[in-house]
């Protein structure tokens, strides 16, 4: 295996290593953006990507991102990502993935991986022969099984929260839901919200995932393309980032923009443009917080707890919206300051430690 390990060439990211085993097919990155809070935490993605360019910066956005969901969620984890580029249907998983753990276990714990898009709960299984930074694995072996359905209940709490500050309700009876991705997240996201009394409409590119949940729930089947359009309280993108253009924004009907993909901005300006627009956003990375508080406690708390923990996220939502009214900023600036008031503080410490010894 070759091994590329170039740190600080992107300024602001501790490490990006490049993994290379034509043996097995691995080519992929691990980016660790942060290891202030605790070691960097991120799943690890295996798709095609169109070039390096693409792989390498899916794997910076989302590992500095990580960063982010870590401060604002209280745990003292740092953020990293990996992704694998390559063709899911002619690789052998177990060796590939085998390799993966080898150079995981290479960075000497610096970097904990878990599952993404493209990678299963089996995949960890085979991760973790070869290392043990490894989470997201199945109670058969110490772990919580997959966190799917701890985001989404992260996302449901978030929802309820940012609707309750923005009108007082405390219930979804009545309420309508736009969900746009009915995947690992959004499927439970909405029976969760049917079972809170909410009306939901959804979306999917994959037509099967949208009958198989109409049938099934009852729930109203809407284009892709027109799911964004309808008059909602809340639009939950579900699917993947860079959804929230400013034609997508201009086009909203709802109260509030909440749910799991992550990186949902298609620019910065994205936020200001929802605040201007008197739209609720609620930041992906503090919305899909749920799968990584499932990850960081596993094998120390059991699922209740997690629940339990997950539920809070409620909570922070409240704060943040509260403090991005009182401060006049968006509600993604607003987390950003939490979340890098939470490492400065840190730093802070560290560095008076260092002035002491
Ligand atoms: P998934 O791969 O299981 O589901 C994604 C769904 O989106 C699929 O049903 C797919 O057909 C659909 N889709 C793809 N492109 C679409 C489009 N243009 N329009 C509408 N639907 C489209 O993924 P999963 O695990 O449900 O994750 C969803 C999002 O949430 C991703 O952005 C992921 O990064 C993020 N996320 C997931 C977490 C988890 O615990 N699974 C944790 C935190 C974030």
């Amino acid at each position: 295996m070759t091994t590329d390990t170039s740190l600080d060439r992107y300024g602001e990211f501790e490490q990006v290593a490049h993994f290379r085993d034509d043996t097995n097919g691995l080519d992929g990155l691990i980016a660790i953006h942060s290891t202030v809070l605790g070691p960097a935490l991120g799943g690890v993605r295996f798709r095609r990507y169109r070039s390096g360019f693409e792989a390498r910066n899916d794997a910076l956005r989302l590992a500095r991102g990580m960063t982010y969901k870590a401060a604002v969620a209280g745990l003292d984890l740092g953020g990293g990502k990996a992704v694998i580029d390559g063709d899911p249907g002619s690789v052998d998983r177990v060796a590939l993935f085998r390799a993966f753990g080898e150079a995981v276990e290479s960075l000497g714990g610096r970097y904990i991986t878990a599952e993404d898009v493209g990678t299963t709960v089996e995949d960890m299984v085979t991760v973790a022969t070869e290392t043990g930074h490894v989470v997201g694995l199945p109670e058969s072996k110490g772990g919580l099984g997959d966190p799917s359905p701890s985001t989404a209940l992260g996302v449901l709490a978030s929802l309820k929260a940012a609707l309750a500050f923005l009108d007082g309700g405390s219930t979804l009876v009545g309420r309508t839901i736009a969900v746009c991705g009915l995947g690992k997240v959004g499927a439970v996201l909405v029976r969760m919200l049917v079972e809170e009394g909410a009306a939901v409409a959804v979306a999917d590119v994959d037509g099967e995932r949208v009958t198989a949940l109409a049938d099934q729930l009852g729930v109203k089947a809407v284009e892709v393309e027109d799911i964004h359009r309808i008059s909602a309280d809340v639009f939950a993108p579900c699917a993947l980032g860079g959804i929230l253009t400013s034609n997508l924004i201009r086009e909203l009907d709802v109260q509030a923009v909440v749910g799991a993909a992550n990186n949902q901005l298609a620019t910065p300006s994205s936020a200001d443009l929802l605040a201007g627009r008197g739209i609720a956003y609620v930041p992906d990375f503090v919305a899909n917080a749920g799968g990584l508080i499932h990850v960081a406690w596993e094998a120390k708390a059991s699922l209740a707890d997690v629940q339990t923990k997950v539920l809070e996220l409620g909570d922070r939502v409240t704060d943040l919206l509260t403090q991005a009214a009182e401060a006049g900023i968006s509600t993604q600036a607003a987390a950003e300051k939490v979340a890098e008031a939470r490492i400065q503080a840190r730093l802070d410490a560290r560095s008076q430690l260092g002035a002491t010894r």
